[in-house]
C-alpha cells in the first residue's frame, strides 16, 4: 500500500524539488550565456512567464537590451506582477507585452544578435516562431530556446526541421544553434 505523505512533509517535497529545478535551469542558462560569448548584445526571449531565465540573461552581464515578450493572457494573475517585481532592478530588460509572431514585426531583419524561444511548446507554434525571429538575427548571431527533450516533441521536431540539429543541447534542456554567417 502507497503512504501518504503528510502535508507538511509534501510541502517541503516540494520546495526542495522546486529549488533543485531552479538551481538546474540557472546552471544550464548561465552555461548557455557563456557559449554565446557576447558582449553589450541584444536580445529578445519570447515567453518570460515570471522572468526567473531574463533574471538570469541578465545577471550575465553579456546583453544591453533584453527584450520580453509575452502576452500574460493565460497565466495565473501573479506571473506578470512576479514579472514586474523580479525584473524592476534591470533597466536592460523591456516588456514586450504581446504574442511572439506580432511582436516579431517590430524588429528589423537581421537586427539581434540572440533569440530564445520558451513559449507555446507545440510543434506548430514552435515552428511559427523559429520562421518568425529566425530572420530577426544577424548572420552569426544565435537562436535557441527552452525543453529539447522527449516530453516536447514537438519542441525536437520543430528545431530539427527547421534548423538542424543543434548545436549543443545544455542541462536544462535549453538548445542553441548558430545562425551562419552570409
Ligand atoms: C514556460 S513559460 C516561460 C518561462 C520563462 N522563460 C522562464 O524560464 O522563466 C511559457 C510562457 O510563454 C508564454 N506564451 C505562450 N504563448 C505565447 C506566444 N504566442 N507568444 C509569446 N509568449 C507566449 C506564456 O504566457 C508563458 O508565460
Amino acid at each position: 500500500m502507497k503512504r501518504r505523505l503528510p502535508d507538511k512533509q509534501k510541502r517541503l517535497y516540494a520546495k526542495i524539488t522546486g529549488r533543485r529545478e531552479v538551481a538546474h535551469q540557472r546552471a544550464g542558462l548561465e552555461a548557455l550565456t557563456r557559449r554565446l560569448k557576447l558582449e553589450g548584445a541584444v536580445m529578445v526571449e519570447v515567453g518570460s512567464y515570471t522572468g526567473e531565465s531574463a533574471e538570469i540573461f541578465a545577471k550575465s552581464g553579456s546583453f544591453r537590451k533584453i527584450y520580453c515578450v509575452d502576452p500574460w493572457s493565460r497565466t495565473p494573475t501573479e506571473a506578470e506582477s512576479l514579472f514586474d517585481k523580479r525584473t524592476k532592478p534591470y533597466p536592460e530588460i523591456l516588456k514586450l507585452k504581446g504574442r511572439s509572431v506580432a511582436a516579431s514585426r517590430q524588429f528589423s531583419n537581421a537586427s539581434v544578435d540572440f533569440v530564445y524561444i520558451d513559449a507555446d511548446h507545440r510543434y506548430s507554434a514552435v515552428k511559427a516562431d523559429i520562421l518568425a525571429w529566425l530572420p530577426k538575427v544577424k548572420p552569426g548571431g544565435w537562436i535557441g530556446g527552452h525543453d529539447y527533450r522527449w516530453r516536447f516533441k514537438g519542441v525536437i521536431r520543430a528545431v530539427d526541421e527547421e534548423l538542424g540539429l543543434p548545436l549543443r543541447v545544455f542541462q536544462d534542456s535549453s538548445w542553441l544553434v548558430k545562425v551562419p554567417k552570409l
